[in-house]
């Protein structure tokens, strides 16, 4: 298990969708239209990129989604057919176990693999993808893992599209005096290891951008913000509970202010006043000196 529950993955995919920012997807969209767009998805999760993104590079398509978690990768196939059976889009499994969907005139097939990324990234066959995307992942990676990827980049240069990773940015509405504590220790708990080494967390945008400019790709970046309002009372109850448990973690001395804290929180989403905002950002990087937005 990587700690990532289907539960919590479809409750994060609504707000995803909504903050992704488009442009950056046209753009890749369209600098893998002329190709047979097989496309790699890592950390794939229940397929969350997947779902987002073919409808917008439309035509044939042939998705690898890489996960180290059997039980996301179970759910995987339990979402993509729940989401073709919305679209009342044909749906079947070939020989290889390859789901394989209908879409009006277009085919998109779907492998799954079940790969560790930290042990065996440079198992994965760049070589043959002429896409690689990924989404609310590059944040868990180390600096030196970045190394290994822009590694394989430089080897088999093709588009990269990474959506929906932090940026630190963390804005409570209304205001309260805990929230600067509660965010740092937050910052804090974003560097900590999630299975790469030290996380590079609200950096790994920066770092990748810098490394891939330095291999000659065209980067940009747009912001891809999370707004949690009242709309997602669970998903926000939720939020409350993982900042005291992190705050506490991190700061066992200030137990008793972020209980309270999260009372006074818990009491403001019951009244329906309270909002969240979780920065991210987005980064398309292109091989060459290509123009992006
Ligand atoms: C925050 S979730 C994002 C999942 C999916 N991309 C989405 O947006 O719904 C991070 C994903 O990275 C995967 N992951 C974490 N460490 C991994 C590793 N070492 N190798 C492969 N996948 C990993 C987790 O299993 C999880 O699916």
């Amino acid at each position: 298990m990587s700690g990532f529950s289907p539960d919590w993955l479809a409750q994060r995919e609504p707000l995803d969708s909504a903050a992704r920012d488009a442009g950056l997807a046209n753009d890749f969209a369209a600098a893998i239209a002329d190709t047979p767009r097989r496309i790699i998805d890592l950390g794939a999760g229940t397929g969350a990129n997947l779902r987002a993104l073919a409808p917008v590079i439309g035509g044939d398509q042939d998705w690898l989604l890489v996960d180290k978690d059997p039980v996301l990768l179970q759910a995987q196939r339990r979402e993509i057919a729940r989401w073709a059976a919305a679209h009342r889009w044909g749906i079947r499994e070939d020989a290889s176990g390859a789901i394989e969907l209908t879409v009006g005139p277009a085919r998109w097939r779907v492998r799954s693999q079940h790969l560790d990324l930290q042990a065996s990234l440079e198992q994965l066959a760049l070589q043959d993808c002429d896409g690689l995307t990924t989404t609310a992942f590059l944040d868990l990676v180390s600096l030196d893992w970045i190394d290994r990827l822009c590694h394989l980049l430089s080897r088999s240069p093709c588009p990269f599209l990474a959506t929906l990773s932090v940026d630190g940015q963390r804005r409570w509405q209304p205001a309260m005096t805990d929230d600067r504590r509660l965010h740092q220790a937050f910052a804090q708990h974003q560097m900590s290891d999630k299975g790469f080494g030290a996380a590079l967390g609200t950096a790994a945008v920066d770092e990748m951008a810098l490394r891939l400019d330095r291999l000659g790709f065209t980067v940009a970046t747009a912001r891809s913000d999370w707004q949690i309002a009242g709309g997602h009372p669970a998903l926000l109850g939720q939020m409350i509970d993982e900042a005291l448990a992190v705050g506490c973690e991190l700061e066992p001395g200030a137990t008793f202010a972020f209980t309270d804290w999260a009372a006074r929180r818990h009491a403001q989403l019951a009244t329906g006043m309270l909002t969240l905002t979780i920065g991210h950002r987005d980064l398309l990087a292109l091989p060459g000196p290509v123009r992006v937005r």
